[in-house]
C-alpha cells in the first residue's frame, strides 16, 4: 500500500488540466452493455474505480482498449450476467450495471454491495424501479438475482429522495423497454445529463433532460455510441478549494464551473476569487477566508463529495462554521483525522460545528473513503509541517493523477511504501 507525503505550507501557483468524470464515466461504460459494436468514450479517466468496472465487463464477455483518454468498449459476445461479491465489494457502483443487463440479457445476478465507510448506503430504490418494470428479484446469498420473462415493461417510478445510480439504472433498463417509463423527482446532476446524451446518441428516445421527471419511451435496439465524458466538477471542486486553502492561485483548464454553482457562490462568499472563464476557471486567494455554513444537498445545491474537503478550507477560515451533511448518514469520517492536525471540530447530530484556526499542524492521518482523503491532501497542503497520509488507494479511486497534478502546482509532494 501506498502513502502520500506532503511538506505543507507552500502556497500552490500554476495551471492543471482537470480529467473526465469518474461518476459520468462509469455510468457510460456501464451503458455500452445496452447495444452490440464498438463504443467509443472519450476523455475516460485512468482510475482505480473505472479499471474496475472495465475488470467488471469483461467478466462478462466485454472486450475493450484504450487509445489515450478513449475508451472503446465491445459488448458483442455477453456470455455472464453475474457481478462478483469481489468487484462490487471494491466499488459500490458496479450495481450500475444491474439495469442494463436486465434490459439487454433478460437476467442480471448482482452482489448486495452492504454498508460502506459513509452510512448504509441502501439500493432499494433501484430494486422497486426494476421490480415496477416487470422484473422479478430474488435476494439470496448477498446476491440480487434479476430477471424478465420477455421484455422489461415500462412504469412510474418515484423516488423518495433524488439518487444518482437509481436513475441511472432505471434510465439504461428503461431504454430497452416497452412502452413508457417515467422517472419522478429523479435525480438532475451533470453525469445523468451526460448519460441521456450517450443514451440518445444510441438511439433512446428520452424527454426531460437535466429535469427532475425524465420520460422514456422504450425501442426495440440500439446502435452503438461516441460520446466525451464531462469534466470532473468534485476533482475541480476539490482543487479550487486546495489553492483556498493552502493560498496562492491557479488557472483549471478543460473544466466546467457552470458545473459548480453553489460551490463558486459558496467560495466568493468566503473571501476567494473565483474568475469563470467558460471552460476554464481562475482562483485565488487574496486575503484571509471567511467562515461560511453550508448544507449537502441534491444537484445543483452543494455536492456532498465536496463537504469533506470544505471542511478542511474552513478549518483555517476566520469564524464558525456549520457544515450540515443531508445527504448521506456518517459521512463525517475525515473529522477525526483533521482534529489529528489541530483543527477544532464538534459534531452535533449531522452538522459539523467547525472554528477556524490560525494554522494547522502537520501529522499521520488515515485515509478512510475517497473525499475524506481529499481532505486530507487539501489540510495537509495548508499544514505546516509534514503530513503522511496513509491507504491512498481510496484517492486513486477518484483522482487521476493527483501527486503529479499538486506538483504541477508546486506542491512537495510524494508517494512512498507503506
Ligand atoms: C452517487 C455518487 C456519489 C455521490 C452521491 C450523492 C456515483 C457513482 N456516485 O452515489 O459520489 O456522493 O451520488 O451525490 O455517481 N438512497 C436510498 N435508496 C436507494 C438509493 C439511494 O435510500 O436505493 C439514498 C442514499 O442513502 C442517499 C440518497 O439516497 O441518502 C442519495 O444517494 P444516491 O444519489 O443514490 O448516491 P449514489 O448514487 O450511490
Amino acid at each position: 500500500m501506498d502513502k502520500l507525503i506532503i511538506e505543507g505550507a507552500r502556497k500552490l501557483q500554476g495551471e492543471i488540466r482537470i480529467s473526465g468524470a469518474k461518476n459520468a464515466a462509469l455510468p457510460l461504460i456501464a451503458a455500452t452493455l445496452l447495444a452490440p459494436g464498438w463504443h467509443v468514450i472519450h476523455n475516460v479517466p485512468d482510475l482505480r474505480d473505472t479499471r474496475t468496472i472495465l475488470a467488471l465487463l469483461e467478466t462478462l464477455g466485454a472486450e475493450w482498449k484504450r487509445e489515450g483518454s478513449t475508451l472503446l468498449v465491445k459488448t458483442d459476445s455477453l456470455n455472464n450476467f453475474e457481478a462478483s461479491y469481489e468487484l462490487v465489494k471494491t466499488m459500490r457502483a458496479s450495481i450500475l450495471v444491474l439495469g442494463p443487463l436486465l434490459a439487454r440479457m433478460g437476467k442480471a445476478r448482482v452482489s448486495l454491495p452492504g454498508g460502506c465507510a459513509i452510512g448504509a448506503r441502501p439500493i432499494d430504490f433501484h430494486l422497486l424501479g426494476l421490480k415496477k418494470m416487470g422484473a422479478s428479484l430474488d435476494l439470496e446469498d448477498g446476491y440480487v438475482t434479476a430477471s424478465v420473462k420477455k421484455k422489461l415493461s415500462g412504469g412510474t417510478i418515484y423516488f423518495d429522495v433524488p439518487s444518482v445510480t437509481g436513475t441511472e439504472n432505471i434510465l439504461m433498463a428503461a431504454v430497452l423497454a416497452k412502452g413508457e417509463t417515467v422517472i419522478k423527482n429523479a435525480a438532475r446532476e451533470p453525469e445523468i445529463t451526460n448519460l441521456v446524451d450517450m443514451l440518445i446518441s444510441m438511439g433512446a428516445r428520452i424527454a426531460g433532460k437535466d429535469t427532475d421527471r425524465l420520460t422514456i419511451n422504450g425501442v426495440k435496439s440500439l446502435k452503438p455510441a461516441e460520446i466525451t465524458t464531462i469534466p470532473d466538477r468534485i476533482e475541480t471542486g476539490t482543487y479550487l478549494i486546495a489553492v483556498g486553502t493552502a493560498g496562492g492561485e491557479a488557472n483549471l483548464t478543460h473544466c466546467n464551473p457552470s458545473h459548480l454553482p453553489s460551490l463558486i457562490e459558496k467560495l466568493r462568499a468566503a473571501g476567494l476569487t473565483v474568475k469563470d472563464s467558460g471552460n476554464s476557471i481562475y482562483v485565488s486567494r487574496p486575503a484571509k477566508v471567511q467562515s461560511i455554513d453550508i448544507k449537502t444537498q441534491p444537484y445543483p445545491g452543494f455536492p456532498t463529495d465536496l463537504q469533506a474537503q470544505l471542511m478542511a478550507l474552513m478549518s483555517l477560515a476566520t469564524g464558525l462554521s456549520v457544515i450540515t451533511e443531508a445527504i448521506f448518514e456518517n459521512r463525517f469520517m475525515h473529522v477525526a483525522e483533521l482534529k489529528r492536525m489541530g483543527a477544532e471540530i464538534k459534531i452535533n447530530g449531522n452538522s459539523a460545528i467547525v472554528k477556524g484556526i490560525a494554522q494547522l499542524k502537520g501529522a499521520q492521518v488515515m485515509a478512510t473513503d475517497l473525499r475524506a482523503s481529499a481532505s486530507l491532501v487539501v489540510a495537509g497542503l495548508a499544514a505546516h509541517g509534514v503530513t503522511e497520509i496513509s491507504r491512498i488507494y481510496h484517492l486513486e479511486r477518484g483522482y487521476e493523477d493527483m501527486a503529479g497534478k499538486l506538483k504541477a502546482l508546486g506542491a512537495r509532494v510524494r508517494k512512498e511504501k507503506e
